[in-house]
C-alpha cells in the first residue's frame, strides 16, 4: 500500500497557532496535511523529535548575501548554508549588491544565481533609488521580490534615496511593504568629524547618534502618514524609537536584531572593536533595555538578522575606514534561544518574531505557520542543549561571528525545508534544493 505521507514527525512538542501540542504532523508534497495522533507506519519516513520542540521554519527577512560584487565577503551558497545551519529555513535578501538591486533584471539575475544554489528557501528586495521611483509600483512585483528596501542613511554601498520628496515618490508607487533603514544622511554628515578624530569604534554610537536614528524613524513616519503607505522599519536600535513607533503601529511594523538585543556599549566596543560596528549602531544599557520594552511589549513585529559580513582584514583596519556589518545568519536562532532560555521572551514571542511575524508583513504565500496546508518548513530546537558558539561552526565566508565563545542553552537541532531535512545535528544535505518563497499578491492590494 502507498505510504499515506512522504515524513510524519513524531515525539516532538509543535508550536501550533492554538498553542503548543506533544502530536504528530503529517507531510504530503511539501506541504502540512495533517497535525495529530498519526500512525507512523503510514508515512514513508519518520523524524523522531523526542525532546526537541517543532517551531514553524525561521525567516530571516534581513540579510546581506553580497553577490554579485563582493563574494570574497558572502555568497547565496555560503550564506543559504550558514542559514540551514542555525535552523533558518527562508531568508530576503538585500540589494546593496554590485550591481545594485534595482531592477527586473538584477532579480531575475539573483533568482537564477540563487537556484541550484541556495540551500534554502529565498527571495529578494528592490532597491529604492531616485531613478527608480516612479517605477516602484512594477519594479517590485518583479518574480522573486519580496518588496522594497529603501535607505535614509548611506551604509555599505551606493543605495541611499536621503531626501523626503524622494522617498515621498517611492511611497506613492506600489502597495508592498516598504523595508526602512532609517538613519538621518545630513545630520550623520556634519557629525562625521566626530568618527574621524576618535579614529575609534567606540564612537561609532556616538557619530551616528540617538538622534540620527529617531530624527529619521521619525520623518518616515510622517511621509507613511501622508501616503497612507505601510513601511517596516528595520534595526530600530533607540528607546526613544520604540515609543514613537508603538504610536504608529497603523502605519509601520518593526524590527530588532539579535546584536542589539544582546551586546551593549561600551562592552561590545572594548571587547570586538570594530568587529561591533554596524549601522545603525549599537548602543547603551537604556537603549537596549527599550528594545527589550518593545519586544515584550508587541510593538516589535520581527526578528531579522541583518547578516552582513565582512572579512577580518577589512573589520581590521582603522576606524572610521572599517566597514559596518556583522555576520549573523546562522546565530539568530540560537542567541535568540538563549534569551528564551534567560527568560526573556517566550518561546511562543519567538515563533511570532521570526515566523508569524514575517509572513504577516511581507504576505508570505504558505509559509510562517505550523498548520494544515503550509509548507511543511520547521526548525527543529533543543531547549535544553547547552552549547558555546565559536567562529569555526561559522559557515559564512567570513568566518567568524561577533558571539564567539558565547555559551547559550537553546539549539538548532534540524532544518525541514518542504518536507526535506536539509540539515540534522549538525550534517547538511547532499544537494541545495531551495527555492524562492511565494507571496500573495493579490492581498497586498488589500
Ligand atoms: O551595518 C550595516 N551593514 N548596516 C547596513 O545597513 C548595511 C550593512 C552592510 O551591507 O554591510
Amino acid at each position: 500500500m502507498a505510504a499515506t505521507f512522504d515524513l510524519i514527525i513524531h515525539g516532538g512538542t509543535c508550536m501550533t497557532p492554538s498553542g503548543r501540542a506533544e502530536t504528530s504532523v503529517g507531510v504530503r508534497d511539501g506541504k502540512i496535511v495533517a497535525i495529530g495522533d498519526l500512525d507512523p507506519n503510514a508515512a514513508a519516513s519518520t523524524f523522531d523529535a523526542k525532546g526537541l520542540h517543532v517551531l514553524p521554519g525561521v525567516i530571516d527577512t534581513q540579510v546581506h548575501f553580497r553577490e554579485p560584487g563582493a563574494e570574497h565577503k558572502e555568497d547565496l551558497a555560503h550564506g543559504t548554508k550558514a542559514a540551514i545551519m542555525g535552523g533558518v529555513t527562508a531568508i530576503f535578501e538585500m540589494p546593496n549588491t554590485n550591481p545594485l538591486t534595482i531592477t527586473t533584471e538584477a532579480i531575475a539575475d539573483k533568482v537564477t544565481r540563487a537556484s541550484g544554489r541556495a540551500w534554502c528557501d529565498f527571495a529578494f528586495f528592490m532597491g529604492a533609488a531616485a531613478e527608480n521611483a516612479d517605477a516602484m509600483g512594477t519594479l517590485e512585483m518583479s518574480p522573486g521580490c519580496c518588496g522594497v528596501k529603501l535607505f535614509m542613511g548611506a551604509s555599505t554601498g551606493d543605495l541611499l534615496v536621503a531626501d523626503d520628496p524622494t522617498i515621498e515618490r517611492v511611497l506613492r508607487h506600489g502597495i508592498r511593504r516598504v523595508a526602512i533603514h532609517a538613519e538621518d544622511e545630513p545630520r550623520m554628515q556634519a557629525r562625521f568629524h566626530i568618527a574621524e578624530e576618535a579614529a575609534d569604534a567606540h564612537a561609532h554610537p556616538e557619530w551616528r547618534d540617538a538622534e540620527s536614528a529617531r530624527l529619521a524613524t521619525e520623518r518616515v513616519l510622517r511621509i507613511a502618514k501622508r501616503t497612507g503607505r505601510r513601511v517596516h522599519v528595520l534595526h530600530i536600535t533607540t528607546a526613544e524609537e520604540i515609543e514613537l513607533l508603538g504610536r504608529h503601529k497603523d502605519v509601520a511594523t518593526v524590527e530588532c536584531t539579535p546584536q542589539h538585543l544582546t551586546l551593549e556599549a561600551p562592552d561590545c566596543y572594548d571587547r570586538l572593536g570594530s568587529f561591533a560596528q554596524m549601522n545603525p549602531p549599537i548602543r547603551d544599557a537604556r537603549h537596549r533595555a527599550g528594545l527589550w520594552a518593545g519586544v515584550q511589549s508587541g510593538v516589535v513585529d520581527v526578528i531579522g538578522s541583518d547578516h552582513a559580513p565582512h572579512t577580518r582584514e577589512e573589520k581590521s583596519g582603522t576606524y572610521p575606514n572599517t566597514p559596518s556589518g556583522m555576520p549573523g545568519v546562522q546565530t539568530l536562532v540560537p542567541v535568540m534561544l538563549n534569551h528564551v532560555h534567560e527568560g526573556r521572551l517566550t518561546l511562543e514571542r519567538f515563533v511570532d518574531l521570526t515566523a508569524h511575524g514575517p509572513q504577516r508583513i511581507f504576505n508570505i504565500a504558505g509559509k510562517g505557520r505550523l498548520a494544515v496546508g503550509y509548507d511543511a518548513d520547521f526548525t527543529l530546537v533543543d531547549l535544553k542543549e547547552t552549547r558555546t558558539i565559536t567562529d569555526d561552526w561559522i559557515v559564512s565566508k567570513c568566518g567568524w561571528t561577533p558571539f564567539n565563545g558565547m555559551k547559550v542553552t537553546g539549539w538548532p537541532m534540524a532544518t525541514i525545508i518542504r518536507g526535506a531535512t536539509v540539515m540534522r545535528d549538525g550534517a547538511v544535505q547532499d544537494a541545495p534544493t531551495g527555492a524562492p518563497v511565494r507571496f500573495q499578491e493579490t492581498l497586498n492590494a488589500g
